[in-house]
C-alpha cells in the first residue's frame, strides 16, 4: 500500500473508533434546563427516532424491539444509550442521511443530562 492509502485507511479507522461522549461527561447546567418532554423531547424522538424505534412502527429497519422511546419512562430508562448514540457530538443515530441539526443534538444532551424533565 502506498503511503497516502495507508494514511487514509488509518484516518478511517480513527474516525470509526471515536469514543462516544457519555452522559456522565455532560453535566446539566447549574441553572438547570428549560427543556421538557412536552416542549422538546417528545417531538424530537417522534421526528428522529420513532419511525424505527416506535412500538407501532411497521418497519423497524432492524431497531431492537427492546428500544422503544414512546413514553417518558422509556426515554428515562434508556437515557444513557440515547445520549451515547444521538446527543451532543454523538451522531450514530439516526443511521442514514436525515440527521437532526447539531443544535437539536445539543438540546437533547442538555435535556437528558438534566434527567429528562
Ligand atoms: C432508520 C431506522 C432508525 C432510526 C430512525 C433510529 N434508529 Fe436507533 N437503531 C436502529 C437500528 C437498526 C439499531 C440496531 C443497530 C445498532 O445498534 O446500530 C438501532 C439501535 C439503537 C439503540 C440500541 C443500541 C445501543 O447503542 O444501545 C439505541 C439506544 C438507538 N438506536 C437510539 C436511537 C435514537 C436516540 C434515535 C433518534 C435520534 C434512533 N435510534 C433512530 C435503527 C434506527
Amino acid at each position: 500500500m502506498c503511503r497516502v492509502h495507508r494514511t487514509l485507511a488509518l484516518l478511517l479507522v480513527l474516525a470509526a473508533c471515536k469514543p462516544e461522549t457519555s452522559i456522565d461527561d455532560y453535566p446539566c447546567p447549574p441553572e438547570g434546563t428549560k427543556l421538557t418532554y412536552d416542549s422538546f423531547g417528545r417531538d424530537f424522538l417522534a421526528q428522529n427516532c420513532q419511525t424505527c424505534h416506535g412500538q407501532s412502527s411497521g418497519d423497524r429497519k432492524g431497531a431492537p424491539s427492546s428500544f422503544d422511546f414512546g413514553t417518558l419512562d422509556d426515554v428515562r430508562d434508556h437515557k444513557a444509550r440515547i445520549f451515547a448514540r444521538a446527543a451532543a457530538d454523538n451522531v450514530t443515530m439516526p443511521p442514514g442521511p436525515d440527521d437532526p441539526p447539531s443544535s437539536a443534538r445539543y438540546k437533547l444532551a442538555e435535556w437528558l443530562a438534566c434527567g429528562a424533565p
